[in-house]
């Protein structure tokens, strides 16, 4: 064979590329956004650059080192490219991809990354995937996490691109993580999400706090039992009647939010900003911008979005 076997996803179709595919290639490769978060595409991207790109797939999958998937949909056609590079000694192979801007933040890069990698390691029989990315650049660690991997190191300065020095993160994962991970979907187990239980001096009022301050809703109360719920925007937060002043004082959680700014702004308005130094909204160097609330008992509420590339340059 002189390609590699397609691979079929809910959306996509991951299939080798053909001659034709030179013209959108070329198109979707030249955006300044594409290029610059990679190691390797030229930018400005060469004419003819698409063309003679994918003339090298065949020998390339022959000799054993690469494959290299055109990520396609139904409705558009090519919108990304997916590869494995291949170290056939150590049965390992580096994972790397991009997607048009056009199609971005449509989960495109996740799934296709999800399939290759399972494909990797099931039907190539590879020990190992891994993939390297530019600390600054979140969104392409979300989709690590999200295909599965688990984060494996900071590499300082390691790569040179248009005259800058970057960080690089490094994740990877084994074949046994992909089979402990089957083995638990298989048995029916899934952690669906996590509800945080913080304590409360006094339930009524930190029930009207919530409702008042913080804009969550009362989903239910039982205050014999001294326990409550409230709810916003489909997270759900539970409180416990405690008598300890310090436990409060000592508990926090976090919730992954979209509109930070919003609620920084809606927060602020309400006095309800930590007032330590790192109570204020900010980005973090692991990529998401945070600040923490204080509920009336003491208990520090975080509230995180992932940072875009703008926030991050
Ligand atoms: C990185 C890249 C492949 C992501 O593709 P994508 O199809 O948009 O990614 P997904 O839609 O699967 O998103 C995965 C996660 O990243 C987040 N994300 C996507 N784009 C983002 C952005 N610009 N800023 C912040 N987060 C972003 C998504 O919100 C999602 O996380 P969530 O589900 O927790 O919200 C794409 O931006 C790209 O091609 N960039 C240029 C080339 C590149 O960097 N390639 C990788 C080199 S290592």
């Amino acid at each position: 064979m002189s390609a590699p076997e397609s691979i079929r996803t809910a959306r996509l179709l991951l299939r080798p590329f053909i001659a034709a595919d030179a013209s959108a290639v070329q198109r979707l490769a030249s955006a300044r956004e594409v290029a610059e978060t990679t190691a390797t595409l030229p930018h400005p991207y060469p004419d003819g650059a698409a063309a003679a790109w994918i003339a090298t797939h065949p020998t390339q999958y022959a000799a054993g080192v690469s494959t290299d998937w055109a990520i396609t949909t139904a409705a558009d056609g090519v919108v990304g490219a997916i590869a494995l590079r291949l170290s056939p000694a150590q049965l390992h192979a580096e994972l790397g991809y991009w997607i048009g801007v056009p199609s971005w933040r449509r989960g495109f890069a996740t799934e296709a990354a999800t399939a290759v990698i399972r494909h990797g390691l099931r039907t190539l029989g590879l020990k190992r995937v891994h993939a390297h990315h530019m600390s600054a650049n979140a969104a392409s660690g979300a989709v690590l996490r999200k295909a599965g991997m688990s984060f494996e190191g900071r590499l300082r300065s390691h790569l040179r691109r248009d005259g800058r020095f970057h960080d690089v993160e490094l994740w990877g994962i084994v074949d046994d993580e992909l089979e402990r991970s089957d083995a638990r979907r298989a048995a029916g187990t899934a952690f669906e999400h996590a509800t945080p239980v913080l304590p409360a001096l006094d339930l009524a009022a930190a029930l009207a706090f919530y409702e008042q301050k913080l804009g969550w809703k009362q989903v239910f109360a039982y205050p014999e039992q001294g326990y409550a719920g409230v709810e916003r925007n489909g997270a759900t937060l539970h409180l416990w009647k405690c008598d300890d002043p310090k436990l409060p004082q000592h508990t926090s959680c976090r919730f992954r939010v979209r509109g930070v700014d919003a609620l920084y702004a809606e927060y602020e308005a309400a006095g309800v900003i930590h007032p330590h130094a790192n109570g204020k909204l900010a980005l973090k160097p692991w990529g998401s911008r945070e600040f923490i609330a204080l509920d009336r008992d003491g208990n520090a509420l975080h509230f995180a979005e992932t940072a875009t590339k703008t926030h991050a340059a």
